[in-house]
């Protein structure tokens, strides 16, 4: 069985590019059924910010890392074409961990693959109620633990997980301020996903603003940036302050990591608890955790964007957008149009 297949040319040192991949063909043999291995057919990958820290040898990674050579490893949506392992026979749409690559022989025992449900299409498994919504669930509910009435700000607010913790926010009755970058991205936190106030880092000041909006301080941070917007978030914490550490993506495109606090004892006078944290810290909760957010999705609580875009070509393309901000929802790499559609539709 043959398949192209994406590998990582050479590591990114600034901003990657399409130059740090490149793609070949290669044979990848058939799935060994006695085994329960299963050959799938990948229709959608999603694009994740910390793949940049895999291809990188000096950042921590909670995945071995992708050196020169290796495919590209990747949360991706697929159907299964080959099998005779029952828990996921032929026909079955999966969420799996794969690369970018058109065909895949995966071995469920050892690789995560999860059937998903026969309502969803895999774009809105991978979409809307993607591992991005577990995410923003978690990192409120768990490390932020929210009180009515409380001040949220929340970093990389019109973005995949940024954009559900405000939702969340909200229905949790806390005050939220977003950041985001740009006018229009701004107006989609106001009026779409209802924050209370909103910064636009690329043309305000934010600890100005921050200070200005929070007379009280700011109860908890949700922070996807990292660098000189954790800064401003520090400078305006109040005291018991929560600041959830879900990602730093101001220093993931680029030659060194994002830049922490200059002045840890604001923490310290303000006994200020600052926790990062993994999805996967939560997995044993995620059933709880889907529950929830079906139940606000369906009712309409929450809202979500996604930005599809197709070709196999063009996956390196794709996901560079995510550090420049060209991203206008949760970024799919679209490789077969049967993602988009619900079985039987
Ligand atoms: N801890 C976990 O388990 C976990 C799980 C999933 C995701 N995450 C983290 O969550 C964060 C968001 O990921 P996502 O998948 O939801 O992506 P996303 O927010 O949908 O897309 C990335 C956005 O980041 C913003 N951005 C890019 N470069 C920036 C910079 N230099 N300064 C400020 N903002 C910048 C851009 O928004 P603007 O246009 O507004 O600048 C861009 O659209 C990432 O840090 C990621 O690593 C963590």
């Amino acid at each position: 069985m043959k398949t192209r297949q994406w590998l990582l040319e050479s590591r990114p040192t600034a901003e990657i590019t399409r130059d740090n991949f490149t793609m070949v063909e290669r044979d990848i043999g058939e799935p060994d059924m006695a085994k329960g291995q299963i050959l799938v057919k990948h229709q959608i990958f999603a694009c994740a910010p910390a793949m940049r820290g895999w291809m990188q040898a000096d950042r921590p990674s909670f995945v071995p890392g992708i050196d020169p050579g290796d495919p590209i490893i990747t949360l991706g949506g697929a159907k299964v074409i080959r099998s005779s392992n029952p828990a996921y026979p032929e026909g079955a749409r999966i969420f799996c961990v794969g690369a970018w690559q058109e065909y895949q022989v995966l071995d469920p025992s050892v690789t995560e693959c999860r059937v998903i449900e026969d309502d969803l299409s895999l774009a809105d498994a991978l979409g809307i109620y993607s591992m991005n919504a577990l995410t923003a669930y978690f990192g409120l509910l768990k490390v932020g633990e929210p009180k009515e009435g409380e001040t949220l700000v929340v970093s990389g607010a019109a973005g995949s997980t940024g954009s559900i913790v405000v939702q969340i926010g909200k229905i949790l009755g806390l005050r939220v301020i977003g950041i985001a970058g740009g006018a229009e991205k701004c107006g989609w936190v106001l009026n779409d996903y209802g924050a209370d106030a909103v910064i636009d880092y690329k043309s305000e000041n934010v600890a100005e603003r921050l200070a200005a909006l929070c007379p009280k301080r700011i109860d908890i941070f949700f922070d996807n940036v990292g660098g000189d917007i954790l800064q401003a978030a520090v400078d305006n914490i109040a005291q018991y302050g929560r600041i959830i550490l879900c990602g730093q993506i101001s220093g993931y495109d680029a030659d060194r990591p994002a830049p922490g606090p200059r002045d840890m004892m604001q923490l310290v006078y303000g006994s200020v608890r600052m926790q990062g944290f993994l999805l996967h810290d939560y997995a044993s909760e995620f059933d709880k955790g889907r529950a929830d957010l079906r139940s606000w999705i369906d009712s309409g609580r929450i809202k979500h964007r996604e930005d599809i875009r197709p070709g196999f070509e063009k996956v390196p393309e794709t996901y560079a957008a995510l550090f420049h901000g060209e991203n206008r929802g949760s970024l799919l790499a679209l490789i077969d149009d049967e993602a988009l559609r619900k079985p039987g539709a």
